[in-house]
């Protein structure tokens, strides 16, 4: 019947052309992913310090008497912080305003957040590695610091306190 031809004339002519716009779609994100691929592979990860999580309390960097913070000569400031269940050390970290800070975080056990609310510190804080990362603060003040990843029973009660002094 003509009716029916037509109908699937106009069937065919339409799948014909979604099938060709899949195609596109599919070479073009097969294209993308071959070639951030190879792009991303070629550049070198950014330094990450490994740390040996089992012996770190017992000599180096993260040592009690090391964590806080550290006025080096230059004037800037080194916050050296331990993540574990289920506080962080220290709890209490008082920090100068409008001076770099560079935070160093490390964990003895398991998987730990580390975000100071109200500014872009954020950061995951893996056992073996030490998460650094530097900030700024404007003006005095407190902050807030939760773990925001999920380290088990405790974590909810997991969080320190950040006070920015003039
Ligand atoms: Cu530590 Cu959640």
């Amino acid at each position: 019947m003509a009716e029916v031809d037509l109908l699937r004339g106009v069937t065919d002519g339409s799948e014909r052309r979604w099938a060709r716009l899949v195609a596109v779609v599919v070479a073009l994100v097969v294209t993308l992913m071959i070639y951030s691929g190879l792009h991303w592979s070629a550049i070198a990860p950014a330094p990450v310090q490994a740390i040996d999580a089992a012996t770190l309390h017992l000599s180096g960097e993260f040592m009690e008497a090391n964590l806080g913070t550290a006025i080096q000569p230059d004037g800037s400031a080194v916050v050296r912080v331990l993540a574990q269940q289920y506080a962080f050390v220290p709890a209490c970290i008082v920090v100068p305003a409008n001076t770099p800070v560079t935070f160093r975080i490390t964990s003895p056990d398991v998987v730990h957040g580390f975000l100071i609310v109200g500014t872009n510190v954020n950061s995951m804080v893996v056992p073996g590695y030490v998460a650094e990362l530097r900030t700024r603060f404007d003006r005095a003040g407190e902050h807030v610091m939760p773990c925001h990843e999920y380290c088990s029973v405790g974590h909810e009660g997991m969080w320190a306190r950040v006070k920015v002094l003039e």
